[in-house]
C-alpha cells in the first residue's frame, strides 16, 4: 500500500500512521492543516521512517493534493482529515462544510483524474471515507443498534457535513466507478486525543483541580471503541473491504456519560490520588448540549464477519491504559493545551 493519510497528524491520524506503517505499508504520506486539534508530536514515534512523509496543507488544495498523489504514486487515500468536534460545530458550522463537505469533494475529484491518469491503477486503488455512527442521528434505549442499513439522521452540524461528505462518496463509486470505501465509527479513545472530548478533558480538568462537566443529566449513552483497534479496522477495510461498501464498527461498550465520567474518577483515584476526598467532588452538571443525541450504539456484525476484525481491547482494560497515558504524558497536553485551547474552554463552559 501506498498511502495518502488526510489528517494524520489528529488523534485517530497518528495513530493510524504508525499502525499503517508497523503493519509493513511502503509508503505512508500524511497531508494535515495542523489545525489547533492536529500536532507533530502525535506522530514523533515515526518521524525517523523512511517510508514515511509529512507535508503540511489542506485537502481543499486540489493542486497540492493531485501532485502528491502523482509525485508518490500513490494507491491508497484514508481520508480523516476534518473538522471533528461537535460542540465547536455548533458554535461555528461553516468550517465543517468548508473541511469535511468541500474537501472531501476536492480530495475525490483529485483520486479520480488521479486513476483516470494512471489506469493500472483502476482496480487497485482505494478511497477510504473514515466517517462516524453520528450520521444516524440518535437511538432511545430500545431501538436496535445502528448498522450498515440505518437511514441517515444526523443532528449536529458536525454530523450533517459528515453525512453530507459519505453520501458524496458514496455518489463517486456510484457514478464514476471509483473504488470507494465508508466506515461509519462510534467514540474513540485513547493516546493523543485532543482534550476538548470528554474523556481526555476529564482527565485533564480532573488532575487540574477544574470541575469535571457533565452535559445534562448524564445519562447520554456513547458506544466507546479503543482507537488501536479502529486503526485495525481501518487497515482491513483497505486490504479486505469490497468496493461501494460501508462498515460499521463499534466497541460493543455502550455507558451512560456519567458512568464514564464516574469509572475516570475512581482510576485516577487509584492511580494519582488527591490529597483529599474523590476526583468524584468536582462532577459539576452543566447546561446540555442543543440536539444532544441520547444514545449511540453499533452493531458491527457485518465487518466481523466479513473481514474478520474484532475489537481487541475491553472498555475497563482500555479506560485504564488510557488514563496512564495521559499521566505519564504530561508534557503532551501541556503542549496542546495553547492559549487557543483556554479561550475555547472559557468560552465554552462560562
Ligand atoms: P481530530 O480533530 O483529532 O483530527 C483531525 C485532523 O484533521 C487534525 O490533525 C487537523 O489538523 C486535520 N485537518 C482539519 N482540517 C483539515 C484540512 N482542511 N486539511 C487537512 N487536514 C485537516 O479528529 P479525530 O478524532 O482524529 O477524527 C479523525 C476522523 O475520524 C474524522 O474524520 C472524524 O470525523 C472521524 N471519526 C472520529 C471519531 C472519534 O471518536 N474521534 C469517531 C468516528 C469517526
Ligand atoms: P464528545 O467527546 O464531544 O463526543 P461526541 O459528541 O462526538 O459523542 O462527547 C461525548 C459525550 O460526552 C457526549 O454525549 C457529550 C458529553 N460531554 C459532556 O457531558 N461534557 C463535556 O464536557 C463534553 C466535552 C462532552
Amino acid at each position: 500500500m501506498r498511502v495518502l493519510v488526510t489528517g494524520g497528524a489528529g488523534f485517530i491520524g497518528a495513530n493510524f500512521v504508525a499502525h499503517l506503517l508497523k503493519s509493513g505499508a511502503e509508503r505512508v504520506v500524511v497531508l494535515d492543516a495542523l489545525t489547533y486539534a492536529g500536532n507533530l508530536h502525535n506522530l514523533a514515534a515515526v518521524q525517523a521512517d523512511r517510508r514515511y512523509r509529512f507535508v503540511k496543507g489542506s485537502i481543499l488544495d486540489s493542486v497540492l493534493v493531485e501532485r502528491l498523489l502523482a509525485e508518490e504514486e500513490l494507491d491508497t487515500v484514508a481520508n480523516l482529515a476534518a473538522e471533528s468536534h461537535v460542540d465547536r460545530s455548533i458554535r461555528g458550522p461553516a468550517a465543517f462544510i468548508e473541511t469535511n463537505v468541500t474537501g472531501t469533494l476536492r480530495l475525490l475529484e483529485a483520486a479520480r483524474g488521479h486513476v483516470e491518469a494512471h489506469p493500472s491503477l483502476r482496480d487497485r486503488f482505494r478511497f477510504l471515507q473514515v466517517s462516524t455512527d453520528e450520521v444516524f442521528g440518535s437511538l432511545s434505549p430500545t431501538d436496535p443498534k445502528f448498522s450498515e442499513t440505518t437511514p441517515y439522521a444526523p443532528n449536529s452540524p458536525y454530523a450533517a457535513s459528515k453525512a453530507g461528505a459519505d453520501h458524496l462518496v458514496r455518489a463517486w463509486h456510484e457514478t464514476y466507478g471509483l473504488n470507494t470505501l465508508i466506515s461509519n465509527c462510534s467514540n474513540n479513545y485513547g493516546p493523543f486525543q485532543f482534550p476538548e472530548k470528554l474523556i481526555p478533558l476529564v482527565i485533564h480538568n480532573a488532575l487540574s483541580g477544574k470541575p469535571l462537566p457533565v452535559y445534562g443529566d448524564g445519562q447520554q449513552i456513547r458506544d466507546w471503541l479503543y482507537v488501536g483497534d479502529h486503526c485495525a479496522a481501518l487497515a482491513t477495510i483497505l486490504r479486505r473491504g469490497k468496493p461501494g461498501e460501508t462498515y460499521a464498527l463499534g466497541g460493543n461498550a455502550e455507558r451512560a456519560n456519567l458512568d464514564v465520567v464516574r469509572t475516570l474518577c475512581a482510576l485516577l483515584d487509584k492511580h494519582r490520588p488527591r490529597n483529599s476526598g474523590s476526583y468524584a467532588d468536582q462532577i459539576a452538571f452543566v447546561a446540555d448540549r442543543p440536539g444532544h443525541d441520547r444514545r449511540y450504539a453499533i452493531d458491527a456484525s457485518k465487518a466481523m464477519a466479513e473481514l474478520g476484525w474484532t475489537p481487541e481491547r475491553d472498555f475497563t482494560s482500555g479506560l485504564e491504559a488510557t488514563v496512564l497515558w495521559y499521566l505519564d504524558n504530561g508534557a503532551w497536553v501541556d503542549a496542546v493545551t495553547s492559549g487557543a485551547y483556554r479561550d475555547w474552554v472559557a468560552e465554552h463552559y462560562a
